[in-house]
C-alpha cells in the first residue's frame, strides 16, 4: 500500500525500497514465503552485504537504517522514480528522464484522464497515475495477456489499482474501445507502429482536445507517425529527445598563479612572479561519454472539435496503407 500515500512505518504487505551502497531493491514486505514445494518459509532476502530477515521490517521508519549479516542499508519509501529503477523487466521500459518530458508535454493534471498502450512492464504506469489522481484515471492497454494481467496484479498490490484500469486488448488493431471514444485529455502509444494508432487517438480525445505522444526508438517510425498525425489533422508536431547527462561534482587540487605582480609598474619596479600555489577546490565535471540514445518522444495537440470534423471513409486503393492497417480509415473533411 506504500505507494498510495506517504507514511511513516513499514507496514506488512507494504513495497519497501532497500538502498544499499549505491544499488536499490524492491522488496515485497511478506514475513513468510513459499518455497519451490509450495511451502511456506520464512521470508528473508539475500543481499551483496548479506541476508535481511524481511520481517523485522515491519514497524521499522521509511528512511531508517537496516541491519543485514555483513553491513547495513536504509529503507526507503517507494516512488515511481525508485519503482521504474527496481521493478521485475517483462519488457523494456521508459526512465525518468523521458517520462518527466512525457508528463509535461501531455499537459497532465490530476483529474486527467489518460489512456497508454502498451502497458509493457508498467513503469511509465506508475508515474502516469501519481499524476492524474485522485480524480483522474488512466486506461492501459496490452495485447500480451499476461503482462496485462500480472501489471493489474501489482497495480493492486500497491494500493493505487482505483486510479487504472488495465485491459489486454489489441489497440492497433480494435482502437481504445467505444466507451473511450471522445474521454481522453491524452493518448499516450510506446508500441513498434504508432502511426497506426493515430485514426484511433483521434478518436479517443474529448471534443474540447487534447495531447498525443509517442515514444519511438528508430527515426523512421517517427516519420510515419508524424504523416500520419499531419494526415489526421494533429497539430504543433514536434519531436524531441531526451539525454539526461549528470555532472559529478568531486574535489581537485590545481596550481593557482599569483598574478598580484601584475598590479605593480614594471617600468618603475620590477617585481619578481612569484611561485604558484596549489589550491582545493570543488568543481562539477562533465562525463567523459555522452549518454545513450532511449527514444525519440513526438508530441502533437489534437485541436478542438477535430474528432467531430473528421468522417470514415474507405481508403481509396489497397496500396494506401500507411495511416491504418485496418482497413477503415478516418480522413479530415476539410468543408466542416
Ligand atoms: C516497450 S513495452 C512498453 C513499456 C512501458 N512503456 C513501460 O514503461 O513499462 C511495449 C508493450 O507494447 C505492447 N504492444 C505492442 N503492440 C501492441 C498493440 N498493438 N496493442 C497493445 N499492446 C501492444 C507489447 O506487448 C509491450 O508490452
Amino acid at each position: 500500500m506504500s505507494f498510495r500515500s506517504y507514511k511513516d512505518k513499514i507496514e506488512e504487505g507494504d513495497t519497501a525500497i532497500l538502498y544499499l551502497s549505491n544499488n536499490l531493491y524492491a522488496i515485497d514486505v511478506q514475513p513468510e514465503m513459499k518455497n519451490k514445494k509450495g511451502e511456506l518459509i520464512e521470508n528473508v532476502y539475500q543481499t551483496p552485504f548479506g541476508a535481511l530477515k524481511v520481517k523485522t521490517l515491519i514497524g521499522a521508519e521509511y528512511g531508517s537504517r537496516v541491519e543485514l549479516s555483513k553491513g547495513w542499508g536504509h529503507v526507503l519509501q517507494p516512488t515511481p522514480e525508485l519503482w521504474s529503477l527496481t521493478l521485475p523487466h517483462r519488457t523494456q521500459i521508459i526512465y525518468t528522464p523521458d517520462i518527466s518530458m512525457i508528463m509535461l508535454q501531455l499537459d497532465l493534471v490530476p483529474g486527467s484522464i489518460v489512456l497508454e498502450a502498451g502497458t509493457g512492464s508498467g513503469s511509465l504506469t506508475h508515474a502516469l497515475i501519481r499524476r492524474v489522481r485522485p480524480h483522474g484515471h488512466v486506461h492501459t492497454f496490452d495485447f500480451h495477456e499476461h503482462r496485462s494481467k500480472v501489471a493489474q496484479e501489482e497495480f493492486m498490490e500497491h494500493g493505487i489499482a482505483d486510479f487504472v484500469t488495465a485491459k489486454h486488448r489489441d489497440v492497433l488493431a480494435d482502437g481504445f474501445g467505444e466507451e473511450l471514444n471522445g474521454k481522453a485529455d491524452a493518448v499516450f502509444l510506446d508500441l513498434p507502429s504508432p502511426w497506426v494508432g493515430v485514426p484511433h487517438a483521434l478518436a479517443a480525445i474529448k471534443d474540447q482536445g487534447g495531447r498525443f505522444c509517442s515514444f519511438s526508438p528508430c527515426i523512421e517510425q517517427v516519420q510515419r507517425t508524424c504523416l500520419a498525425l499531419q494526415e489526421y489533422g494533429f497539430q504543433e508536431i514536434s519531436t524531441m529527445e531526451v539525454l539526461q547527462t549528470e555532472i559529478k561534482v568531486s574535489r581537485r587540487t590545481v596550481p593557482v598563479r599569483d598574478l598580484s605582480f601584475l598590479k605593480q609598474k614594471s617600468s618603475t619596479s620590477p617585481v619578481e612572479e612569484k611561485p604558484s600555489s596549489e589550491t582545493s577546490y570543488v568543481v562539477g565535471t562533465w562525463p567523459q561519454s555522452t549518454p545513450g540514445h532511449t527514444g525519440y518522444l513526438t508530441v502533437a495537440t489534437q485541436p478542438p472539435y477535430a474528432r467531430s470534423k473528421a468522417k470514415k471513409s474507405k481508403p481509396e486503393n489497397d496500396d494506401d496503407k500507411s495511416s491504418s492497417e485496418n482497413g477503415d480509415k478516418m480522413v479530415i473533411d476539410e468543408t466542416v
